[in-house]
């Protein structure tokens, strides 16, 4: 079935457009269709579900539930339209909310997440809400709650597979799940492009640092390396 972008609408495609995937999408549900036994049967949840296509990819690969949380209305509505067409709507619940807060006290399977963790301050970019990328002056405004909150919604043998940005402190992820009892391995690591218009707004001493290192800059082109990480307890590792 085709997705209903009223031609005629242009303010309803545009919309739509500013939820398009992303290469961060694309890693992101290419990494966890290789973990499709981790997927099938479980009760997922998605952290900043945009358009809803990473539980519908989810859903595809037999998750029993499918729990998103975004913090944009039109997300939640796009979101809830995308699963209904692909026949997910009777296991899905997406909700409008901050993080974990529309899930307070419940615990998932498989908790995933694209975070917005560009280090830049909110700013309207290339067509997408400021709220898509900005992850404050570091980066890791968002990536920082996610993972304080992660344990206590990862049920027994449960596991995380998030986007990474190397670029915002894989050390200080490390650390920080290693100090709430958990590990990450890198699952898959890609370089994506960043347009003039993003790397223009980067916080300046995140550039000076890491230019060369895990950002690399050709002439007018400049990419950015993104790991996708696995995350679980000490100790549960399947
Ligand atoms: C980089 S986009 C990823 C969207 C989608 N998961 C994907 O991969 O295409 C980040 C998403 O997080 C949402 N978001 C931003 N701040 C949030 C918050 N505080 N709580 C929940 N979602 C948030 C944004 O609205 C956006 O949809």
């Amino acid at each position: 079935m085709a997705h209903p972008v009223p031609a005629s609408d242009p303010a309803e495609a545009l919309r739509l457009a500013a939820l398009r995937p992303s290469e961060y999408t694309a890693a992101l549900i290419h990494a966890l269709q290789a973990r499709a036994d981790r997927v099938r049967g479980g009760a997922v949840l998605e952290i900043g579900s945009g358009s809803g296509v990473v539980l519908a990819a989810l859903g595809a690969l037999g998750a029993a539930s499918l729990c998103g949380i975004d913090i944009e209305e039109d997300a939640v509505d796009a979101g809830m339209l995308l699963l209904a067409e692909l026949g997910h709507g009777a296991v899905s619940e997406l909700h409008q909310g901050d993080m974990w807060l529309p899930v307070a006290g419940r615990r998932f399977d498989l908790i995933v997440a694209n975070l917005p963790h560009f280090p830049m301050e909110r700013h309207e970019v290339l067509g997408r809400r400021p709220t898509w990328s900005a992850g404050g002056n570091n980066g890791r405004a968002l990536l920082d709650r996610f993972l304080e909150g992660l344990d206590a919604h990862l049920l027994q043998g449960g596991c995380a597979v998030v986007t990474h940005n190397a670029f915002v402190g894989m050390d200080r992820t490390r650390e920080m799940l290693r100090a709430r009892g958990m590990t990450m391995a890198v699952v898959q690591s890609i370089l994506v492009g960043i347009p003039d218009e993003k790397m223009g707004r980067m916080t300046p001493s995140v550039l000076a640092a890491e230019l060369g290192r895990t950002l690399h800059r050709f002439g007018p082109y400049c990419f950015g390396e993104v790991n996708v990480l696995e995350i679980a307890r000490i100790g549960a590792r399947g």
